[in-house]
């Protein structure tokens, strides 16, 4: 099948490369897929996509017309597109449910551990001959309460690394996870675990109930100087808030691999020029907060599942109809 892969870069190329051997047509394209781009896919059998991508009702009419019939996500969430203007264009939807929950689950931990041991900080101060210990001092992780909100693959992932820290576990999740319970994570309400947690960390998809469920209520619930993580995707907080959370000290410090305007900003080497928005250039002037452009996912396991489900899921839907993981479709959960 004839597949136009959106928004490659030249890792993605040489993994997805590796996982077709030759099954595929894939026709690499770095630009990202959006209503300007969307004729580059037209004529494709599928459109491959990533999490940036314009996946609204104009582009996937476009791409239907011309006889696109899937469109396979290299990402576990798809909250970026517009499935029942999918549903309407007959059109399957696949994704890759898990690839490395370890991988983001691993990212998280760093950020804590970052931020906590100042080692963003330290790195500079050592490069520049400064060996004093001021202003970088931690706390030990061993006690701490930590909130994780959505104990899915990778929520469970994170509890079993900061279970090892000897760390207090809380939880949020509609679904209590019994791998969770049984390594003795606790499940609370919402305000119970803002209240009460150290640290929080969102492991959440973005989903209409999830979408700046970090806001300035919430903040105000949190224990002052808490730490907050987000690695699950950027609009489940409101930025705008973070910023009013750190000047007036209620939140100690922020980690983030996802922002909720990151489209125009991440996967893109813009070091030649300014950034243009001014709520994520305000975030990077505090010293307590420390920004990673969505790499969770970013390790070579990682983007080797990533490869192998998404030709597996364009391989089964020509043969069958059918992608092995397919995005259930409004009506259908
Ligand atoms: P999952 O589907 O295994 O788990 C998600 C969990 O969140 C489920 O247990 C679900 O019940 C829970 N949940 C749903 N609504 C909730 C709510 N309102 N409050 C609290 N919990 C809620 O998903 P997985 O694999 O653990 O991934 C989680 C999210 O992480 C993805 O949806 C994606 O947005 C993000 N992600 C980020 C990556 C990165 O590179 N930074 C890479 C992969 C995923």
């Amino acid at each position: 099948m004839k597949v136009s892969v959106f928004s490659t870069k030249p890792y993605d190329e040489r993994f997805m490369a590796a996982a077709n051997q030759g099954q595929h047509e894939l026709v690499f394209l770095d630009v990202r897929l959006s209503p300007k781009t969307a004729s580059l896919g037209c004529g494709c059998g599928a459109v491959c996509a990533f999490v940036n991508d314009d996946l609204g009702a104009d582009v996937i009419a476009e791409l239907a017309q011309s006889g696109v019939r899937l469109i396979a996500l290299r990402s576990a969430g798809f909250n970026h597109i517009d499935l029942a203007a999918a549903q309407k264009a007959n059109m399957a939807v696949a994704r890759v449910p898990a690839y490395s929950p370890h991988a983001v689950a691993e990212h998280a931990v760093a950020l804590i551990l970052t931020l906590n041991r100042q080692l963003h900080r330290a790195y500079n101060r050592v490069r520049d001959g400064n060996f004093a210990l001021d202003g970088l001092l931690g706390f030990d992780l061993w006690g701490k309460t930590v909130g994780i909100i959505g104990t899915g693959q990778i929520g469970e992932n994170v509890a079993r690394i900061l279970n090892g820290f000897g760390c207090n576990l809380l939880a949020f999740d509609p679904y209590e996870n019994p791998n969770c319970t049984d390594l003795g994570v606790r499940y609370v309400d919402l305000d119970d675990l803002l209240r009460a947690s150290d640290i929080i960390t969102l492991q959440c998809p973005l989903t209409p109930q999830t979408h700046h469920l970090i806001d300035a209520d919430a903040i105000a619930k949190m224990k002052p100087g808490v730490m907050l993580i987000n690695t699950s995707r950027g609009a489940v907080v409101d930025s705008s808030a973070l910023i009013g959370g750190l000047k007036s000290g209620a939140l100690g410090s922020v980690g983030l691999d996802v922002y909720e305007e990151e489209a125009d900003l991440f996967f893109e080497d813009l070091s030649q020029t300014f950034i243009r928005d001014d709520v994520f250039a305000r975030l990077l002037t505090f010293p307590n907060v420390l920004i990673t452009g969505h790499q969770g996912f970013f390790t070579r396991e990682a983007l080797k599942a990533i490869a192998e489900t998404t030709i597996a899921n364009i391989t089964a839907f020509e043969r069958d109809g059918v992608p092995v993981h397919p995005v259930p479709m409004p009506g259908d959960r």
